[in-house]
């Protein structure tokens, strides 16, 4: 499919989503930190497990060909943003071999605590907002499944350009609602029937059901692509288009 460039119309974007009373207090933004440290903390140990079962974070063969795709290759400096337990990051080094050159962040220390790898890489607990690493010191960015957790996306895109080197490689990876209704409905109903039986049954965090009946509710209130992509060229990204798989995976990419 041919990738998708940004509406000029498009406003940029501070949350990535409305609010979601159901879970936080509206219109407090510690409270919904506080609320997505808490309940990542409380449900890493089942993460990779859900993750696998349910199929839609893609799996490792996913993020390795959307990497590939970007033009990942060993020699550069990579920066995995919202590491979490460590998937991408993995493919990452499969491609690589390189754990070096490669710096996880994520302010989750339950998830990071939950990457395990064949050689030692470097994690940094921090978020996209303020990320933890020097300027114009990398040549490939990549987040994956955080876009719709943190709490100022545009503060987010101008950390990207920051830590980016000119031409240097952004990759965000995230779930899209479908455009067409029978695509919406099919998904919301695996999403909202299915995963909350599957997660009920196999984790051992009392909150992982809740946390992937949240993950829905967030890529339904989540704001339209054209949006995303405004807000990455707002911030002087250059080259910015998104790659869409199964009409639900979105490659977000652009250029330092
Ligand atoms: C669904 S997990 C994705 C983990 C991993 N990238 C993957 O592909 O499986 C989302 C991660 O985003 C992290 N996160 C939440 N708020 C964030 C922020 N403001 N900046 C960066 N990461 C954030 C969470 O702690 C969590 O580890």
């Amino acid at each position: 499919m041919k990738p998708s460039s940004p509406d000029r119309d498009a406003a940029p974007v501070h949350l990535p989503h409305a609010p979601l009373p159901a879970y936080y207090q509206p219109d407090d933004a510690a409270k919904r930190e506080a609320f997505l440290r808490r309940t990542f903390d409380d449900t890493a140990v089942d993460y990779n497990r859900l993750e696998k079962i349910l199929g839609l974070g893609t799996g490792s063969w996913y993020r390795r060909q959307a990497l590939l795709r970007a033009g990942l290759k060993p020699g550069l400096q990579v920066v995995d943003v919202g590491m979490g337990t460590g998937l991408v990051s993995r493919e990452i080094l499969k491609i690589t071999g390189e754990p070096h050159r490669l710096v996880g962040v994520d302010p989750s220390a339950g998830m990071m605590g939950q990457a395990h790898f064949e050689q030692p890489v470097e994690c940094r607990l921090g978020r996209a907002e303020d990320i933890p690493v020097p300027d114009a010191s990398a040549d490939f960015v990549v987040m994956g499944y955080a876009l719709r957790h943190i709490a100022d996306f545009s503060a987010a895109a101008a950390e990207f350009r920051r830590v980016l080197k000119p031409g240097g490689q952004l990759l965000i990876l995230e779930i899209t609602r479908p455009e067409g209704r029978l695509g919406h409905a099919l998904l919301k109903a695996y999403m909202r029937g299915v995963v909350p039986l599957l997660a009920r049954a196999v984790s051992r965090a009392k909150d992982t059901p809740m946390l992937w009946r949240y993950y829905w509710d967030t890529i339904e209130a989540c704001v339209p692509p054209q949006q995303v992509m405004q807000t990455l060229a707002s911030s002087g990204l250059t080259g910015v288009e998104r790659h869409v798989e199964l009409n639900i995976f979105s490659e977000y990419r652009a250029r330092g």
